[in-house]
């Protein structure tokens, strides 16, 4: 089976060219390699924006038709709104229970958001729990993998300690998981084995006289202990075993899409462009950039090492152009319009396809909201499946 990858995105408002080139670009690969479940994070847009719910419905259909538009397929990977799948917010409820304050209370987002974001109350029993509820969302579908960028990885550690910590409290240590490794290596060959025949029998048939012969074969191998003895036969029983897969970040090397003025492409910054802004906008911000400083005439020579147009052409152009830039902008043969004029085409050239599909894709509505039924009811069956295994642990009575 192929392995499992997940990722979210908050409906805070359209998708821009960052979004793109640094995070939807990826998912596109990981959804032809990978059983991809890709969310539309609604309950996390609401730990910052539950004062202004307004934009948050209206936002979430947005990012899909964006998604849908950029080529996301929903035969390829799973596509869903979290809200409609119960299961992450029962998970981050219990996973609540054993999440230690401090480790929430440490996380640099935290602290640093709150003051950024001073016009919101954000001292919330939510907003502290963005990094539960998060762990939810990925240890629900025992995902190896998580597209993040690096202001993500803090979450994600918090993520990998919580599945280390539920594993120890409720699973078996990583002690005991070494204790069973070496107790199946003083068996010998032949009796580890004849040991995992049994182990196999038994998970698939019920067969319970497997155990029965595995405590008698355990008995006359002298060399083992009894607490190695007892931890063989849980796991022979499949008892105790990690229940959650501790999963690991897969950093997006292009997370860093350049904005306008050279800072990462962020609406915070107010330096993005749309995803599928209208053209003589996208014209006249990109023909408005600023550009080297010492270019303050066109016969000027400049560097495009001190421009910010320059980081643009690297995402956009072929190497051609690059040279023609490079070589242009220093002799001061080309103008910076002529430069960013090329830099034009290839925006527009890239946008015009998405923004067509995505036009398809708004007329729909019916179309859109059957596509998140499935990938809700696809991700609701593989979650209930892990919530299962953790009620059962966590003691309650599943019936
Ligand atoms: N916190 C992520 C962000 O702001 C979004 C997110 C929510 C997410 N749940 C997730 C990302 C689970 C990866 C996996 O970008
Ligand atoms: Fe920047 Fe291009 Fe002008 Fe050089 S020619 S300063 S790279 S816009």
């Amino acid at each position: 089976m192929s392995t499992t990858v997940v990722s979210g995105m908050r409906p805070t408002g359209r998708l821009h060219l960052g979004h793109y080139h640094g995070v939807l670009k990826n998912w596109l690969r990981l959804q032809e390699e990978h059983d991809a479940f890709f969310f539309v994070a609604d309950l996390h847009a609401l730990t910052t924006h539950y004062e202004h719910p307004e934009g948050i419905r209206s936002s979430t259909w947005e990012v899909l038709i964006e998604w849908l538009a950029v080529g996301l397929d929903p035969n390829k990977a799973t596509l869903f709104i979290q809200s409609w799948v119960p299961q992450h917010a029962e998970l981050a409820l219990l996973l609540g229970m054993l999440t230690p304050l401090s480790w929430l209370e440490r996380v640099p987002t935290f602290k640093d958001q709150q003051e950024q974001l001073r016009d919101r109350d954000l001292a919330t029993y939510g907003f502290l729990g963005y990094p539960a509820l998060m762990s939810a969302d990925i240890l629900l579908y025992d995902a190896e993998w998580v597209p993040v960028g690096a202001d993500q990885v803090a979450h994600l550690e918090i993520c990998r300690e919580l599945a280390r910590r539920f594993n120890s409290l409720y699973g078996r240590s990583a002690a005991d998981e070494a204790a069973i490794t070496a107790g199946l290596q003083a068996l010998g060959k032949k009796r580890k084995q004849e040991f995992q025949r049994l182990q196999e029998r038994y998970q698939q048939s019920g067969d319970e006289s497997a155990i029965a012969t595995a405590r008698e074969m355990l008995q006359e191998a002298g060399s083992l202990n009894e607490a190695t003895k007892t931890l063989l036969l849980a796991a022979l029983e499949g008892k105790g075993r990690s229940i959650l897969v501790e999963p690991q970040a897969l950093l997006t090397e292009a997370a860093k899409m350049p904005g306008l003025d050279g800072r990462k492409m962020s609406k915070s910054y107010g330096n993005a462009i749309g995803l599928r802004e209208e053209p003589e906008s996208v014209r006249k911000k990109l023909l408005t950039m600023p550009t080297d400083p010492k270019r303050v005439g066109r016969r000027d020579p400049g560097n495009p090492e001190d421009c910010p147009v320059w980081p643009l052409h690297q995402v956009y152009s072929f190497p051609e152009t690059l040279a023609w830039v490079q070589a242009g902008c220093t002799s001061a043969e080309i103008g910076c319009v002529d430069c960013k004029q090329a830099l034009v085409e290839k925006v527009l050239a890239e946008q015009a396809p998405i923004r067509a599909r995505a036009e398809e894709w708004a007329a729909q509505p019916e179309r859109l909201r059957e596509i998140a039924a499935q990938g809700a009811s696809k991700a609701r069956a593989r979650a209930e499946e892990t919530l299962l295994r953790v009620r059962t642990v966590m003691g309650l009575d599943v019936g």
